[in-house]
């Protein structure tokens, strides 16, 4: 079949790790179903693959991509979950010391044909594309329990987005929005603030701006570029939820002071479970709200996808369809 697929790795040029070309069909194994792919959609974390970061020498070769929409072995249109959770464990599978993510492990979802656990999918309901659902498990899903589960926000409270341009800061401002909060986004380019705006945000700034008003809430996907920010952000009592640091892990001012002393929340947040995606494409379903996309490619042409997401040039998902 064919596969877009992890060959090396090199960390400071990944895509010269990265080939299409075919891959053998996955073998058929008990308690798991093939889902052929029918869109998936690119993320930061293939990036990250492509450094070494969370895949192995040893792995190698990897098919990329967590996230794919598809039809399984029975014929049903499904959303696939990407957290692959040890047979063993039982409850919040983010919680899983063995999890792993598609591509990881497993072989991905850039392919034909992806292998998944039978439980690992969700019913796509008709009224969402098979491009638009393929946007959903990873980041969307990410976006959906850092507001609604570990932020434990509520209509009415408000929270800051760092970072509107990436595919989990879209699905940030867009389900607060429709989840009823006040919504804040930055950026530091101006066209990606008014698409912010266009998106749902009450309100933008550029990165490191001070806002009308400190707020319950601060998403945090950027890390080092905007953390002294986001904490200076919030109210007294106020969350910080962060899932990634695009721009590094290391703050230059992590402002531990204000932390204790405003007594601040800072709580990590990883992926979503699998109740949490079938809620996500409930919400979808009967709100109308659906995922920005920058752009949609065959996955023949996936270099240009990835390409584009390295050099930042992005506003919203890239998709790839067979
Ligand atoms: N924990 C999880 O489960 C999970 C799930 C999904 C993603 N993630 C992580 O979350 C992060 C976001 O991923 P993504 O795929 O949504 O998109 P992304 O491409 O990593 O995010 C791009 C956004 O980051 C902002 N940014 C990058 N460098 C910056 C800098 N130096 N200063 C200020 N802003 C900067 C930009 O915002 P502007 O250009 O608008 O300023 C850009 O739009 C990644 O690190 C990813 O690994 C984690």
């Amino acid at each position: 079949m064919f596969a877009v697929y992890a060959e090396s790795i090199s960390q400071d040029d990944p895509l010269t790790g990265l080939v299409l070309d075919e891959r053998p069909d996955p073998e058929p194994r008990e308690g798991w179903t093939a889902v052929t792919v029918r869109a998936a959609s690119l993320n930061h974390h293939d990036l990250w693959s492509l450094r070494g970061v969370g895949l192995g020498e040893d792995a190698l070769p990897m098919i990329l991509g967590c996230d794919a929409a598809g039809v399984d072995e029975d014929g049903n249109e499904v959303v696939v979950h990407a957290v692959i959770k040890d047979p063993a464990w039982a409850g919040d599978e983010t919680l899983d010391p063995k999890r792993s993510l598609l591509s990881e492990r497993h072989q991905g979802t850039f392919a034909d044909t992806v292998l998944v656990p039978s439980g690992n999918v969700v019913p796509k309901p008709a009224s969402l594309a098979f491009e638009e659902a393929a946007c959903l498990p990873t980041a969307w899903l990410t976006a959906y329990r850092m507001l609604f589960t570990q932020g434990g926000l509520k209509p009415g409270d408000s929270v800051l987005v760092q970072g509107a341009g990436g595919g989990v800061a879209t699905a940030l401002i867009s389900l607060a929005r429709a989840g009823g909060l006040r919504v804040y986004a930055t950026s530091r380019d101006e066209s990606k603030r008014e698409r912010a705006l266009e998106l749902g945000a009450h309100q933008v700034a550029e990165s490191g701006a001070r806002l009308p008003e400190k707020v319950d809430a601060v998403m945090e996907t950027v890390g080092r570029a905007t953390w002294s920010h986001s904490i200076k952000s919030l109210r007294p009592g106020g969350s910080l939820v962060i899932s990634g640091t695009t721009s590094g892990p290391n703050p230059d001012n992590a402002e531990l002071t204000r932390v204790f002393f405003l007594q601040l929340r800072v709580v990590g947040s990883t992926m979503g479970t699998r109740a949490e995606l079938e809620s996500l494409v409930n919400l979808l379903d009967v709100s109308g709200v659906r995922p920005v996309i920058d752009q949609v490619l065959p996955m023949t042409e996936a270099l240009d996808g990835f390409r584009a997401m390295a050099e930042g040039d992005v506003f919203g998902k890239i998709v790839f369809t067979r």
